[in-house]
């Protein structure tokens, strides 16, 4: 007969790892023995790193990927469902409120963030999904909102993240049916960026990650909080805010900064904004 699954022993502290190498901090849920599904003590753990690398110096680009043959396996059955759903109500809610609060969180982060997703992706992991900017997979990845598939919804935000990056026929095939796609069905239907062989995986998100640290990173950060806010704007009110952030952002040293690339463009010749980024290095700190 097959053992019932019990908690999970390993401590808090452990459910999440990071590495910094030159500048990009590489995060991994590191619950590889539960496919990386989220426990409360996983959230918990994964807003005290967010939080402690966010303005850290050292930090020019977050990754979010998953030790083992998951990126996550969604919510734990578990420890977020079952044995919160024991203790009543106020558990079930703060332990929506752990979760919640750290896609949230990601999802306003003050550096680019990209999700690299190295294995299965299911249901409420499509919270961080949508909060990283961008995001790479695997071809063998698959991905799946299986929450019919045991009687929910997809709640956590899975359906707005179907809807908001799927077509309306996509999105509502893809959570009734609980069918999953590859990575390279994902792909095609705008749910990460590309996929790629395996192992070219990482390769390409160092790439990505080595581009994203040449932008100025005061830019880059207006660039990606206006994309996201622009989403639910009129084009008036998108027009408006758009002036209003580019204005915020000559006040903390935009001005200088570009006065720096427009030299470097128009006196200097030394780079084509058309071609790449201009040389940070050179401008003057205040
Ligand atoms: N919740 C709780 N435990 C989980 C979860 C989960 N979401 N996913 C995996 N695990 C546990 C398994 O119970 C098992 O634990 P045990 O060793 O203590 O018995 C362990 O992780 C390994 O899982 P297996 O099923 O043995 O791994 P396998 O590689 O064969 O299958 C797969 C992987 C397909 C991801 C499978 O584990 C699965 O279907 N998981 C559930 C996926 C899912 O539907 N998530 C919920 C989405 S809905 C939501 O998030 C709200």
């Amino acid at each position: 007969m097959a053992m019932p699954s019990q908690p999970d022993p390993r401590p808090e502290s452990e459910t999440v790892r990071f590495d910094i190498v030159d500048g990009v901090a590489w995060v991994y849920f590191n619950r590889p023995d539960k496919r990386n599904c989220m426990s409360p003590k996983l959230n918990r753990r994964m807003l005290q790193v967010l939080e402690e690398l966010e303005f850290r110096h050292d930090v020019q680009v977050l990754v979010l990927s998953g030790e083992g043959s998951a990126w996550s396996a969604g919510m734990d059955l578990l420890e977020y469902f079952r044995m919160s759903e024991a203790e009543g109500i106020n558990a079930t809610r703060r332990s929506q409120r752990e979760a919640y609060s750290w896609w949230e969180r990601l999802r306003w982060y003050e550096k680019p963030t990209v999700a690299m997703i190295n294995g299965w992706c299911f249901g409420g992991a499509y919270g961080p999904l949508f909060a990283c900017d961008l995001a790479f997979c695997s071809d063998d990845a698959q991905f799946g909102l299986s929450e019919i598939n045991w009687a929910i919804l997809p709640g956590g935000g899975a359906s707005k993240v179907a809807a908001e990056l799927m077509g309306f026929r996509d999105a509502m095939y893809h959570a009734m049916m609980g069918e999953n796609l590859t990575g390279k069905q994902a792909a095609e239907k705008g749910m990460v960026n590309e996929s790629l062989p395996a192992d070219k995986l990482r390769e390409r998100v160092q790439q990505v990650a080595d581009v994203l640290k040449k932008k100025d990173s005061h830019a880059l950060r207006a660039t990606k909080w206006a994309v996201r806010r622009v989403r639910e704007m009129t084009y008036d009110n998108a027009e408006d805010y758009l002036i209003r952030a580019q204005e915020a952002l000559n006040d903390f040293g935009g001005w200088e900064t570009r006065k720096e690339a427009t030299k470097q463009f128009l006196d200097d010749k030394t780079f084509k904004p058309g071609l790449g980024a201009f040389d940070k290095n050179k401008v003057q700190a205040d």
